[in-house]
């Protein structure tokens, strides 16, 4: 790697703290590093340097810190080849994907490097004439998040990103299955000139620890998490005692609709997309199918035939498309999926191959029913179940039927029809004709049981920065 040099980090890691972590290449089972684990007394002392930190890093001009971010930027996409194969090996998601991820999760950096100089505040007309008021914008102070292992670095830098913008320092808890990436990122950051103190990445004891010291400290103003909406709820109920701002990115349950009227192969590219990436291992993946009655048969077949050419493998293999999932505990949940609603009456349209480790053949199930057991679950592997649908009514309620509301995406042609449904779908984001949403100059983010809150785009730096409104009178 050209700008990491990740043995000394880890060398140092280690010799610094008690308790260290072995990580694991789900590829093929081998320990591929270990890092180190600080205790609780090591992540109180670097959340009080962070605050140090902070003072002086929002004291610098928006400018300079939008150039200490592009910086980081660039070295990002300097080390883009070495960044994706430190992911793959750690997750698993094919290279492709991982390339795909570090130029995704750089966007961040370079977005926000633009927008801190845009945290512009308001001049309101004053009741009478002798005040005159404005508004200015600061940032929150502290900032937090835990973020996961299905995005090792764009999840990270879509929170680091605003919070540097905004003037925040940043600490980060990231998966204990995925820090490698964590760790090669930030050490980009401190070679771009951003304090090792204002950007910090810990491991704690246990990730339960660590999200209560983050949600109960006082000098963390801010928590921002990716994760269960299970632990979500946790981590805002323990903010909730000191009011501390939080940002909660949660689980989903994305419908994945086709009318009669779509067009069935852009359909099946779009399913296939936002199905398979990552091995179905995201919150925005296409969680269940819904198919008029009358391209049903089409749909099916041409979904499962364009399902059964992807290629299941080593993620640094060439060709492959599908990596293995996460863990063996993954594997066990996302298979006694399958086996609920094949034992409801769902069939797989193609002999499920059987894989050994952490592999999983992609599958797609037909003659799902809406009310069978497994619908209302967030999946999060390479299983597509497909519902028949026939009236737009019946439609939009078995979409909305769910306590979540991240994603969700339909494929259509009638301009009427994309309005109509476009707002009645409940959910946070809507992908119309198209099965990848995601990007750094539009808003993510869910509603219901999804989660509160916006990353990217121009609504993802107000997450880190408070609104003060100044009352001028006497004048
Ligand atoms: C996620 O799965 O949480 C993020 C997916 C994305 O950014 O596209």
């Amino acid at each position: 790697m050209n700008n990491i040099n990740n043995a000394s980090l880890l060398t140092k890691m280690t010799e610094e703290s008690h308790q260290t972590l072995s990580i694991v290449n789900p590829a093929n089972g081998q320990t591929i590093g270990h890092v180190s684990k600080q205790d609780n007394n090591e992540i109180m002392d670097a959340i009080e340097r962070s605050q140090i930190a902070q003072t002086a890093w929002a004291a610098l001009p928006a400018k300079v810190r939008a150039e200490k971010l592009n910086r980081w930027y660039q070295l990002i996409i300097d080390n883009q080849e070495d960044l994706a194969r430190i992911l793959t090996t750690e997750q698993g998601k094919p290279l492709t994907e991982a390339r795909g991820e570090v130029l995704y999760g750089a966007s961040f950096i370079q977005w926000f490097a633009e927008e801190a100089k845009r945290s512009y505040g308001d001049s309101i007309p004053a009741p009478s004439g002798d005040k005159r008021l404005v508004t200015i914008k600061q940032p929150i102070g502290v900032a937090c998040a835990i973020t996961p292992w299905n995005f090792p670095i764009a999840m990270i830098t879509r929170k680091a990103g605003p919070a540097l913008a905004a003037g925040c320092s940043f600490v980060i808890k990231p998966s204990e299955l995925t820090p490698l990436s964590a760790f090669a990122i930030a050490e980009l950051a401190y070679q771009a000139g951003i304090d090792r103190d204002v950007l910090q990445v810990v491991l704690g004891e246990s990730p339960e620890e660590v999200g209560q010291i983050f949600s109960t400290h006082p000098l963390i103003r801010k928590l921002s998490f990716t994760g269960s909406t299970r632990v979500g709820s946790i981590l805002m109920t323990q903010c909730a005692k000191d009011i501390k701002r939080t940002s909660m990115e949660l689980g989903g349950n994305a419908p994945f609709i086709v009318f009669d009227d779509a067009d069935i192969d852009k359909a099946v590219e779009g399913a296939i997309a936002s199905k398979f990436r990552n091995a179905g291992q995201t919150c925005v993946c296409a969680n269940r199918f819904y198919v008029h009655s009358n391209v049903y048969d089409d749909f099916v077949a041409k979904f499962a035939t364009a399902v059964s050419k992807l290629k299941v493998g080593n993620g640094l293999e060439d060709g492959v498309s599908v990596g293995p999932v996460i863990s063996a505990k993954a594997k066990e949940n996302i298979q006694a999926i399958i086996d609920r609603f094949v034992d409801q009456g769902a069939a797989p349209v193609k002999p499920i191959q059987p894989y050994g480790g952490l592999f999983m053949a992609p599958v797609v199930l037909r003659d799902v029913k809406h009310g069978m057991k497994g619908v209302q679950e967030e999946i999060f592997g390479p299983v597509a179940p497909v519902i028949k649908f026939d009236s737009d009514e019946e439609l939009i309620d078995m979409a909305n039927d769910t306590v979540y509301g991240l994603a969700s995406y339909f494929y259509s042609q009638n301009i009427h029809r994309i309005w109509k449904v476009a707002e009645a779908l409940q959910y946070g984001m809507v992908g119309i004709n198209d099965g990848i949403i995601s990007t750094e100059v539009a808003p993510f983010g869910g509603v219901k049981q999804s989660g509160i809150g916006r990353e990217g785009a121009k609504q993802g730096l107000d997450e880190y920065m408070d609104v003060k409104y100044l009352c001028f009178g006497g004048m």
